[in-house]
């Protein structure tokens, strides 16, 4: 009975913690992430024929090499799924990768469940959902010790593309001669893997006719303190008021307050194990993040919301625009902390495990296995990317601690890393030669659909960032929805808020222009003659 009452408790919290895809330090920086949809379990049938297809979580697997510079080192085993729902005859191969994650639990984008069934079903065109390397169990090695990530970079990521949609013989029927010359290919993704689609249709040039890039983070930066403005400025106006206010004295106790001013400020919050003052001040970051898992189908039923109800509603009565101030603020957000906030977000773990980023005998970081996927996506981070979700700069707003900058998050990777970033540096990454082999915001391809949302906190990254204009044309189009990070690759989204399908109708029908000028390469040289 026990048993079954804590399975009852644990199931809704393990769902959640899914669709997060927290890291597994509560105190590093977020990855951008696609959210998981699962597609329907049991057989699929063909649109047309009735003919019974295998169960989407049918594995298939491919041998991808594993230097593209250097293909006798041989090849490791890659994951993928694939259906055939829609397809028919001369229509077009929908590749999709999650990216930073474990690929199981995607099958969702297989069907119309999201953009990518759409396209399909609109184009009579098959699905593939690919899993990542170095993610989930597409890797080629036994281990993620620093030597062996020596293939995990964003190039090998494009090759594996090319090399797939070239030679990989589908399950479907004919699905030996489909690759891109006899077939248009239409690369998918979002958020990083957003990003990926736009890199690969740069760095291989008509390799696939068209892409679909929702929330694609285009632009390597290394202080990202703009993650957080979106919701500074979307959040309710009482709630951002007090949580810079309550930001402001956390920032006052850690740099100027009496040890026990500081120690006090601690225990009200149940950190009084950490006894770094930025470990603590970047705790508080973690209600800022939860604003990344909102989506127009959770409307304000996200943990973020809560929070601001936590904060801001005294008495069944709401704060004025100004809020209540920073002693209620504090008090409240403590409550929300002890209520169970910081229980959950730390899972069992200790204080110290969970918050502390100084001990290099953390598990965190010295946990080199396979499907460790927040430990392959920091050597991305570390390495190409950055995206380090700080404070604002001087003199703007903050709703994060001031004593969170770039070098604090930027220390993990030497303890993550110790053999390629010597301990005591605080490597930044070479973000100038991400984008300027990729283009980042100055992105100029044809027949690629940038899909953004105006509450996404990864939209400063985005070819929609405020303070970088990129115009939308009609054979590279920018279309933006209210939504959140990723919104408009779900159908379930776009069915309770309307900016988000008239994005997804606006990319259909571009997509659908796009497809028709495709002449397979075979077809052609037979006209020929
Ligand atoms: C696929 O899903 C079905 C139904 O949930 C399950 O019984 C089966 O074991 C799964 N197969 C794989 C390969 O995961
Ligand atoms: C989505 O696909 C299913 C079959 O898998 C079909 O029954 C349904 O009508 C489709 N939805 C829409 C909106 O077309
Ligand atoms: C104050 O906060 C409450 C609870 O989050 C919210 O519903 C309300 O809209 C906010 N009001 C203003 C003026 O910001
Ligand atoms: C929010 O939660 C309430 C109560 O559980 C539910 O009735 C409502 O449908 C939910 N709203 C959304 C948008 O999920």
């Amino acid at each position: 009975m026990a048993f079954l009452h804590s399975l009852l408790v644990l199931l809704p919290l393990l769902a959640s913690a899914c669709a997060q895809l927290k890291a597994p330090n509560a105190n590093l920086p977020r990855p951008p992430a696609v959210p998981p949809v699962t597609g329907p379990d049991g057989p699929v049938y063909h649109s047309v024929t009735g003919a019974t297809l295998p169960p989407l979580n049918t594995t298939y697997y491919f041998d991808q090499l594993i230097d593209h510079t250097n293909p006798k080192l041989g090849t490791f085993k890659q994951r993928y799924w694939h259906t055939w729902e829609w397809y028919e005859k001369g229509g077009p191969i929908i590749l999709f990768t999650p990216g930073e994650g474990n690929a199981d639990g995607y099958t969702g984008y297989l069907v119309n469940r999201t953009i990518n069934g759409q396209i399909a079903q609109q184009e009579h065109g098959a699905t593939i959902v690919i899993e990542h390397r170095y993610y989930g169990e597409t890797n080629p090695f036994s281990d993620m010790s620093d030597k062996n990530l020596k293939y995990h970079t964003i190039q090998q990521a494009i090759d594996d593309l090319e090399y797939f949609a070239k030679t990989v013989k589908l399950a479907m029927p004919g699905g030996d001669s489909v690759g891109p010359a006899e077939a248009p290919w239409v690369l998918v993704g979002g958020s990083y893997s957003g990003a990926l689609t736009s890199w690969t249709m740069v760095n291989k040039p008509g390799l696939f006719r068209a892409g679909y890039a929702s929330s694609a983070v285009v632009e390597a930066i290394v202080d990202f303190w703009q993650y957080f403005e979106p919701a500074r400025q979307y959040m309710p106006k009482n709630c951002s008021a007090d949580v810079e206010a309550v930001i402001s004295h956390v920032d006052t106790v850690l740099t100027t307050g009496t040890t026990s001013q500081i120690s006090q400020l601690k225990s009200l919050f149940g950190l009084s194990a950490l006894t770094h003052a930025d470990d603590v001040a970047s705790a508080f970051r973690n209600n800022l993040w939860d604003w990344q898992s909102l989506s127009p189908s959770t409307g304000p039923n996200g943990t973020f919301y809560q929070f601001c109800d936590a904060l801001e509603v005294k008495n069944g009565v709401s704060a004025s625009a100004s809020g209540w101030g920073v002693d209620h603020a504090l008090d409240a957000w403590a409550k929300f902390w002890n209520n169970g906030y910081l229980k959950n977000l730390c899972d069992g773990e200790s204080i110290v495990d969970c918050l502390g980023t100084y001990d290099p005998t953390n598990p965190l970081f010295t946990d080199i296995s396979v499907g460790n996927d927040y430990r392959s996506w920091t050597w991305i981070v570390c390495n190409e990317v950055g995206w380090y979700q700080d404070a604002a700069p001087t003199g703007v707003p903050s709703l994060v601690s001031r004593l969170v900058q770039p070098a604090y998050d930027a220390r993990s990777c030497s303890l993550f890393f110790p053999a390629t970033f010597p301990e005591g540096s605080s490597p930044l990454p070479d973000i100038a030669q991400t984008n300027v082999a990729y283009e980042g915001w100055n992105v100029h391809i044809d027949r690629l659909f940038f899909a953004n949302g105006q509450r996404d906190p990864w939209r400063a990254a985005t070819v929609s960032a405020d303070d970088h204009y990129v115009p939308s044309t009609p054979q590279q189009q920018i279309a933006v929805s209210d939504g959140f990070h990723c919104s408009d690759l779900s159908t379930a989204n776009a069915n309770v808020d309307a900016t988000v399908k008239a994005v997804q109708q606006q990319a259909l029908k571009a997509i659908h222009g796009w497809l028709q000028g495709f002449v397979p390469a075979k077809r052609e040289l037979v006209q020929e003659v």
